[in-house]
């Protein structure tokens, strides 16, 4: 099977995006609270819905220099900084950016300066149009979206990291448009949240992403040269299917590896990924994984974490030549997006990506 991957890289075009990848070279990668500060309560937060703020972060910098440090020795060369509200510890952005590849989201209410962190991937978080993001993230008073529309026009590092649910799919449309207009590229992530007793109503996770999934997939057909996911991935997060693997648990491969709560997961076969940490706000203990503690995993469709899943399991997608382009395409719009590969070429790539992955019933919806 694996001969295979000879003949299809004879195509020119996936040669070139394998090559790139390649040459970055293994990531080994953390995910890091940076602070347990938030200026925000959104609806149904995964990081405060189960008190992951009760781990604080120190104020004393030398400890938090020694995490970079103890990091840098155990060969992480990939930080991807969560919390909490980032943007409140500029500094501590810096020193981590100045030390490994970095990724950082952000609700965008304060603007990461350019200077010093000009190569830094910011993933800005939009749950819905204006009126949705002030109700489920503003507490019905700040507008986030507008403020982060304001603080990342036309800048190059920021993409929109859009959060639908179920219940919201119908605004998909305006907010994309919304955020190509200011100068930016999007990525979308799929609500994870079933509310009290299981009643989370618009938001909830139980209704399922078809709604979701075609209003992405027509936003691929109509602005291929602005959408970082591939319709296949769309397809892997929404149905939570792999080739015969179903997401959950038993499959997911971002569980920090020096958590007793894991070590039964990983005798049971499937691969995960031998170096990840999830590590808390006081910069040394570390939870089950990055979005959750004990949270039900049948609630979980987080991109990044799908990413993960779909990149490590290359030989699946080995048995035909669409299976290998699928695959390459997603883990290369993962690069790009992390711009540990040339940005402005890269970009100019996406039509012809998102042509080679075009799922016939995606084009089928886009046109409905
Ligand atoms: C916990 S936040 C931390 C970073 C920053 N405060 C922000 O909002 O971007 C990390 C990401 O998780 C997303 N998120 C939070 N709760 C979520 C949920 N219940 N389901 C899906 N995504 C969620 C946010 O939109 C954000 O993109
Ligand atoms: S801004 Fe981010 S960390 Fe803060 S409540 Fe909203 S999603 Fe959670
Ligand atoms: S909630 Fe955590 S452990 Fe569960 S599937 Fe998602 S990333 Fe994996």
């Amino acid at each position: 099977m694996a001969g295979s991957l000879k003949t299809y890289l004879q195509d020119p075009f996936l040669d070139r995006l394998w090559r790139e990848i390649r040459q970055v070279g293994p990531l080994r990668s953390v995910s890091l609270d940076i602070t347990h500060v938030c200026n925000l309560r959104c609806v149904g937060c995964y990081y405060f819905e189960e008190g992951m703020d009760s781990h604080q972060s120190p104020k004393d910098e030398a400890v938090f220099d020694d995490f970079i440090q103890r990091e840098k020795a155990r060969g992480t060369n990939f930080v991807t900084i969560v919390g909490g509200e980032p943007s409140l510890v500029l500094h501590r952005i810096k020193k981590i950016y100045d030390n490994f590849h970095t990724s950082v989201a952000t609700n965008g209410i304060r603007k990461i300066p350019f200077k010093g962190l000009e190569n830094l991937p910011i993933g800005v978080s939009v749950w819905g149009d204006h009126q949705t993001d002030k109700t489920l993230r503003g507490g019905d008073k700040v507008n986030v979206f507008q403020k982060a529309l304001k603080n990342y026009r036309d800048d190059p590092r920021a993409f929109w990291y859009y959060t639908v649910a179920p219940g919201y799919a119908h605004e998909l449309e305006h907010v994309v448009e919304r955020c190509i207009e200011n100068g930016n590229n999007v990525l979308f992530n799929y609500y994870s949240y079933s509310g009290e007793k299981g009643q989370g109503g618009a938001l909830d996770f139980q209704q399922g992403f078809d709604n979701v999934r075609r209003a992405i997939d027509k936003m691929i057909e109509r602005y291929p040269e602005r959408i970082l996911m591939t319709s296949y991935f769309n397809k892997v997060i929404s149905t939570g299917r792999l080739f015969d693997e179903k997401w959950g648990y038993e499959v997911c491969t971002n569980l920090s590896t020096n958590n007793e709560i894991n070590f039964e997961r990983f005798q049971n076969g499937k691969p995960y990924n031998p170096h990840f940490r999830a590590y808390n706000a006081d910069f040394s203990s570390t939870r089950r994984c990055c979005t959750g503690i004990f949270k039900d995993c049948d609630s979980c469709f987080d991109t990044w974490e799908h990413f993960s899943w779909v990149m490590i399991n290359l030989k699946k997608h080995l048995a035909t030549k669409q299976d290998f382009t699928n695959w390459l395409t997603t883990m290369y719009l993962f690069y790009l997006i992390s711009r540990l590969v040339d940005v402005e070429a890269g970009l100019s790539l996406l039509p012809e990506i998102h042509r080679r992955v075009r799922q016939p019933e995606a084009v089928l919806d886009a046109l409905s």
